[in-house]
């Protein structure tokens, strides 16, 4: 072990990879609509793209979700901090029935419509990914694990295109990274690596 290691509590173990970047799951099935935050997600494959994200047994996301079969994931940026955590500490369930009825009217949150799955998008956010569920039971069931098929994906051109994130004069627009209790980073200098 290099000398400067310091042992890691494997309770704390996935705190060492826990930032990416923090996302909001938009949901929807008949009249009901949700959203919740989700620290862990990550890409899964390229064609068709792919993702993974672990939505828990006891969100109302997941009923909804497993309901349609599809959701979107909406990656806000450091403007919408204090929002993040409100929807990420709060169940679309406790509403139901109340007169602000969805954590969108009670959080004063604007949407738009998705272009090929019927989930909301939320604006002010700084890109959005389409998902259709992937169906694996026993994954969903013993890991809360959920695989989706990317289908439509947008971005906001001020901090993304030709491919790749550029956040450079727009602090307010930069990514969360969840490390733990509401502390969040955003991304700070970028390195280009020498390609021959
Ligand atoms: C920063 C942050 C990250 C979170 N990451 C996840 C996650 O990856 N998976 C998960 O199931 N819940 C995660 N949560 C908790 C859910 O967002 C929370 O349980 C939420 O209240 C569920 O809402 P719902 O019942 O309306 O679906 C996170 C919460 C916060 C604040």
């Amino acid at each position: 072990m290099e000398n400067k290691a310091v042992a890691v509590s494997l309770d704390k173990a996935y705190r060492l990879l826990n930032h990416g970047p923090t996302v909001l799951v938009t949901s929807a099935h008949g009249d009901q609509c949700n959203v919740m935050a989700a620290a862990w997600n990550m890409p899964l494959d390229f064609k068709p793209p792919k993702v993974a994200i672990v939505i828990d047994k006891n969100t109302y996301t997941r009923e909804l979700i497993m309901a349609s079969g599809n959701f979107a994931i909406n990656v806000p940026c450091a403007a919408q901090t204090e929002m993040v955590m409100k929807v990420g500490s709060s169940s679309g369930r406790e509403l139901l029935g109340k007169e602000q009825s969805t954590k969108f009217a009670a959080f004063d949150l604007a949407t738009f419509p998705a272009s090929k799955v019927h989930v909301p998008l939320i604006a002010g956010c700084i890109a959005w990914l389409e998902c259709q569920l992937i169906s694996e039971p026993h994954i969903q069931e013993a890991y809360d694990l959920y695989l989706a098929e990317v289908v439509a994906a947008w971005a906001d051109e001020r901090v993304f295109s030709d491919g790749r994130w550029h956040f450079d004069g727009h602090d307010d627009l930069k990514t969360l990274h969840h490390v733990a209790g509401g502390f969040f980073f955003t991304p700070g200098d970028s390195i280009q690596a020498h390609q021959e």
